[in-house]
């Protein structure tokens, strides 16, 4: 069984059925809506999805505290061991995958951007594709709507964490056209209702996908989890 528990925003945590606590896109500290505090959080492994401070902002001190390993591009990867002191890295790029201790880990595309909080140039952006035991779990991460997904599908995706805030990624009409073209057996909106500028009702797109797709739609509050099992 995989925990997978929404942390605010575009963050997460799964815990692995091997007890690993894998963080994807840790922003706590300043997060209106994160329902932990970056110092409360275990971590065996951080996932850095793109250089933007709403995704990478507590990374480095996450790792400080615990030793977690940060995976990114290598560009982040990089930055983060030469100018934020972190030890445990790894940076890999866009097609390639890693095998984990709890999994193999796929890097995706992503269509955003990535300057890093200092200017510093983040290479691309990205999504993840964790291939645990339990199934797939595909965090499309910041991104608008790209037809590979098509491609990423293929894999055969348990659970699917979609942005649905508009303005900076897919709004709620692409993150449907995205659910039709992964063919997730789930699917968990994400990246809305942070600020006014994304505010969206997550209830009524959950709605959509039910009634017009095969996919499985779960509305979770920060805080909450669902189980892969
Ligand atoms: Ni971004
Ligand atoms: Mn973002």
């Amino acid at each position: 069984m995989a925990d997978i528990t929404w942390l605010g925003h575009g963050s997460w945590s799964v815990r692995t059925s091997d007890g690993f606590n894998v963080i994807i896109d840790p922003f706590f500290d300043e997060s209106p809506t994160a329902p932990v505090k970056s110092d409360e959080l275990d971590a065996d492994f951080i996932l850095v999805s793109h250089g933007h401070a709403d995704h990478i902002s507590d990374a480095a001190a996450i790792s400080h505290r615990t030793g977690a390993t940060v995976v990114a591009i290598f560009e982040i990867a990089n930055w983060l061991q030469s100018t934020k002191n972190v030890e445990q890295v790894i940076g890999m790029n866009i097609g390639g995958g890693v095998n984990l201790p709890f999994g193999r880990l796929m890097m995706t595309p992503a269509l955003h951007s990535s300057q890093l909080p200092d200017g510093s140039y983040g290479g691309e952006p990205s999504g993840f594709l964790l291939m645990l035991p339990e199934g797939n779990i595909y965090f499309a991460c910041d991104t608008g709507l790209f037809g590979d997904m098509q491609l990423i599908g293929r894999h055969g995706i348990s659970l699917a964490i979609l942005p649905i805030g508009d303005l900076f990624t897919m709004g709620p009409d692409e993150a449907l056209e995205a659910v039709r073209l992964l063919k997730p057996q789930r699917v968990i909106p994400d990246h809305y209702s942070t600020w006014p500028p994304i505010l969206q009702d997550p209830n009524a797109w959950a709605e959509r996908v039910r009634t017009e797709t095969d996919c499985q739609p779960t509305v979770l509050t920060p805080g909450e989890s669902i189980t892969l099992s």
